[in-house]
């Protein structure tokens, strides 16, 4: 098939690209490079061996995605551009909302126009809010709890998806809940590149290592977890490429939904021990209070998933460390930009 990846330049996005080639699909990218950058594209394509059709620009320019869909006449979206930082979601609402919704609304737009009904997007475990029960199923209440409106764009794409595919039954949309991406390709080419000071525990960890952070903060010891720290389903990202295709591979009419995590819990301590097995020197750390919205502990069945798309999460914890610490020491500071 021929795939449109949106925010195909950023973390997910290139690894999902690699999982697609290498399954034998034909990946285009649109992205606007507001996180990300051309370098990322070029080295996917350095790791598959080909070019891939690329085009800079905003989802949410109608005009612009309807000539991507002239050109290069899509079977399939994978839709994975937007912003996602919890907390500047926090100090610039507006901005959230008009980029994830806005972006959303011209690509279904122009998808219904050119008369493609296949999509997969890229939704998340923070939808589930304050978790219900444990492990979290996708039969669990969504929205109770969220605290952002980082959350709340993709609790209302889901709902907007919904309320689409209600409309005509042509519509094939398969909302996946990722729940904490981390790793990068064996490569060591591709990863995640936060601009400034990263949000995420695992980049953060892995700039501690490098001595590029003098240590990591610990957001709370006192939950009632395996050693106090949070706890969360840490899923490498090569898997979760490999996610969708296996979704893109068994779309059905109507919504469906699946989980993309391990079932596993692991501690922030743990993450931080992982870490230092891979890269063989201790790493700073430091407890501080809870970060205000973070839940205990977060993580999933991915049952669903195994049973109607055949996926498991093949990697480890550790796994994940190794490809972080090998992409964190040889893109000391990520990308050339
Ligand atoms: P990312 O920021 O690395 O990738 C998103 C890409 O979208 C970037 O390359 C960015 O430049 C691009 N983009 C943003 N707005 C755009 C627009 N209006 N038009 C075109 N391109 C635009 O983030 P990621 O971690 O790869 O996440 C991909 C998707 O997965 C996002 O929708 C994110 O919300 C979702 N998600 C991510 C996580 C995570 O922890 N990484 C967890 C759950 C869900
Ligand atoms: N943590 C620290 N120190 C840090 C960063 C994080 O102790 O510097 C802790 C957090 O408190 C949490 C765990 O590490 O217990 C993981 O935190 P992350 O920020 O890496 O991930 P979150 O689970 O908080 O956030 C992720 C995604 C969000 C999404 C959220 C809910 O990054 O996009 O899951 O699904 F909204």
């Amino acid at each position: 098939m021929r795939i449109l990846l949106t925010g195909g330049a950023g973390y997910v996005g290139t690894h999902t690209a690699l999982g697609l080639d290498a399954a034998g699909h034909d990946v285009i990218i649109l992205d606007d490079l507001s996180n990300s950058c051309a370098a990322a594209v070029s080295r996917v394509e350095s790791i598959i061996g080909k070019p891939v059709s690329f085009y800079h620009g905003d989802c949410r320019d109608t005009d612009l995605v309807r000539s991507v869909f002239v050109h290069e006449n899509p079977d399939a979206v994978i839709h994975l551009a937007g912003l996602k930082a919890v907390g500047e979601s926090v100090a610039q609402p507006l901005r959230y909302y008009d980029v994830n919704i806005n972006a959303t609304l011209s690509l279904l737009t122009v998808m219904g126009e050119a008369d493609v009904h296949k999509l997969i997007f890229s939704s998340s475990a923070t939808v589930y809010g304050e978790p219900e029960a444990l492990p979290l199923t996708e039969e669990n209440r969504v929205g109770v709890g969220i605290s952002n409106p980082y959350g709340w764009t993709k609790f209302m794409i889901e709902r907007i998806l919904m309320d689409l595919a209600d409309t005509d039954p042509a519509w094939q949309i398969c909302l996946l809940r990722y729940f904490n991406p981390v790793g990068a390709h064996e490569s060591g080419l591709i990863g995640e590149d936060p601009q400034g000071i990263p949000n995420n525990l695992m980049p953060f960890v892995a700039q501690a290592a490098a001595g590029r952070r003098a240590k990591v903060l610990v957001f709370g010891n006192d939950y009632d977890t395996v050693d106090g720290t949070g706890e969360r389903d840490y899923i490498h990202v090569m898997d979760l490429g490999r996610g969708h295709v296996q979704a893109v591979d068994h779309l059905t009419p109507g919504v469906s939904v699946y989980n993309l995590g391990t079932g596993q819990p692991t501690s922030v301590l743990e993450v931080i021990r992982a870490f230092e097995q891979v890269c063989g020197t201790t790493i700073p750390f430091e407890i501080t209070s809870r970060r205000p919205g973070d839940v205990a502990v977060s993580y999933c069945s991915p049952a669903k998933a195994e049973q109607e798309l055949g996926w498991i999460a093949e990697r480890t914890i550790l796994d994940a460390c190794k490809d972080s610490w090998k992409w964190q020491s040889m893109n000391p500071d990520g990308y050339p930009r």
